[in-house]
């Protein structure tokens, strides 16, 4: 696309939904909002319109479990959702028409069967309850280094020096790589993660384009060098399946491990900020953890429960469909407010407290719902229960020693810096 032609797209839908916005459309508040800010307010408004809602962008919207979890698990509704809010395919390609492989939009996780099955079926394996168990002393291991690294200090930031290097680290050793890709890993998860709710300006478009063409670049070279020796790691596993089956194309292999580098990069390591940051805001959480350890995990899903990193996806009625009595035509979209969901007071009472014992916290959606559940949902967990348990039996007396910033996307909740005190 040509960059007038950009510019005067992305400056007509902000001028859209700033003025929807202003004219009390609750859809359109959440994705004018300003990037980073609290949004559950605007899912109470939501909220308020029923459980299933037009927006006068043209999209229905919902914040009701009951109502999102059903959408995501019903065949009618598929994920070919391209013209939703903003069609990266289309933006992202040059004046050529040539444009990189996106991680999300050409991947298994835009697809609708029989494709996303066979494609799911290849990574489905190595994510397995069996899988993590046998990763368990890996991941507790790296933790364990990266703690060690603290000692004799004072002061640390929680972000870059701990909870981004937990994911990224743990997905290089399952691919089989070097953990010295580290800083491109996090500057290419940093450009990426927050156009999870669209770019902003051409400028960003260009870095975001610039920022595939490498990773495509490197991931190519990768699997040409698994082709030429393969190993027992997952790179080879996708490879091999990639081998046996009909169908699948060089660009479906690519997109399978780009999205597994990144899908579990940004929003795993915002899943770790925020219970971090919980346990270091909210006392009674932080000491119902030093008391018992093993509340990690249930601590895990509440904090995805009351601020999940991914807050909202998309889904098209794929035929005809009436849902709480609205009608929607084939190709109608439905926005499912994921954060909104997990505040449903119908199936969370109090739903803006946190509990970390909370007896039902993992009925959370923060992992989505039905055929497109997070493949990672076992690795996220284990590394962040991990990451809180060991942070805080190292340094129970952990503080904030200065303002948090929170990061610039409304889709990814997380906080892009926590400077901490490690000891009392
Ligand atoms: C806190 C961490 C994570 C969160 C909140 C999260 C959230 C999600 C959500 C909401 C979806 C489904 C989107 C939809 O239904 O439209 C999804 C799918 C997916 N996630 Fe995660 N994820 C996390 C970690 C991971 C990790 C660690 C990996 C792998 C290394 C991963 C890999 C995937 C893949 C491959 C899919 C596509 C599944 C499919 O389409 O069948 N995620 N994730």
């Amino acid at each position: 696309m040509r960059t007038l032609q950009l510019r005067a797209m992305l400056l007509g839908f902000d001028a859209v939904t700033r003025t929807r916005a202003w004219q009390g459309d609750p859809l359109a508040r959440v994705v004018s909002a300003k990037p980073g800010t609290d949004p559950y307010p605007l899912y109470e408004q939501a909220r308020r319109q029923g459980p299933l809602s037009r927006s006068k962008l043209g999209l229905h919207v919902t914040a009701s479990h009951r109502v999102g979890d059903a959408i995501l698990r019903d065949p009618r509704f598929g994920v070919d959702t391209r013209a939703a809010l903003m069609d990266m395919k289309v933006l992202l390609r040059d004046a050529e028409g040539r444009r990189p492989i996106h991680p999300v939009d050409d991947s298994f996780i835009a697809l609708d069967p029989p494709r996303h099955t066979r494609l799911r079926r290849a990574v489905a394996p190595w994510f397995t309850p069996r899988a993590m168990r046998e990763l368990t002393p890996t991941v507790e291991k790296v933790v364990t280094e990266f703690l060690d690294e603290f000692d004799g200090r004072a002061e640390a930031e929680l972000v870059h020096e701990f909870a981004a290097r937990i994911p990224i680290r743990i997905i290089c050793e399952m691919f089989g790589i070097a953990a010295v890709d580290y800083p491109r890993f996090t500057r290419w998860g940093a450009i990426l993660g927050p156009t999870l709710d669209g770019v902003r300006s051409v400028a960003e478009l260009r870095r975001v384009r610039e920022t595939l063409v490498d990773v495509e670049a490197f991931f190519a070279d990768l699997v040409d060098r698994r082709r030429r020796h393969p190993g027992d790691d997952l790179v080879s596993g996708v490879i091999e399946a990639h081998a046996g089956a009909t169908g699948w194309a060089r660009e479906d292999l690519l997109a399978t491990v780009e999205l597994l580098m990144l899908a579990g990069y940004e929003t795993t390591l915002n899943l770790i900020g925020n219970a971090a940051l919980v346990l270091l805001t909210d006392d009674r959480a932080r000491a119902r953890l030093l008391a018992d350890p093993d509340i990690a995990p249930n601590l895990v899903e509440e904090v995805l429960r009351w601020d999940s990193s991914v807050q909202y996806t998309v889904r098209a009625a794929t035929e005809p469909a009436t849902v709480e009595g609205v009608d929607l035509a084939q190709g109608a979209m439905v926005v499912v407010l994921l954060g909104g969901a997990n505040r449903d007071p119908e199936v969370f009472p109090d739903p803006a407290t946190l509990d970390p014992d909370r007896p039902n916290a993992r009925d959370h959606l923060s992992f989505s719902s039905g055929i497109h559940y997070c493949v990672g949902a076992g690795l996220a967990r284990l590394e962040a229960a991990t990451a809180v348990r060991l942070l805080f039996r190292r340094f129970p007396d952990l503080r904030l020693s200065g303002p948090v910033r929170r990061l610039p996307s409304r889709n990814i909740r997380g906080a892009i810096r926590l400077p901490v005190r490690l000891r009392g």
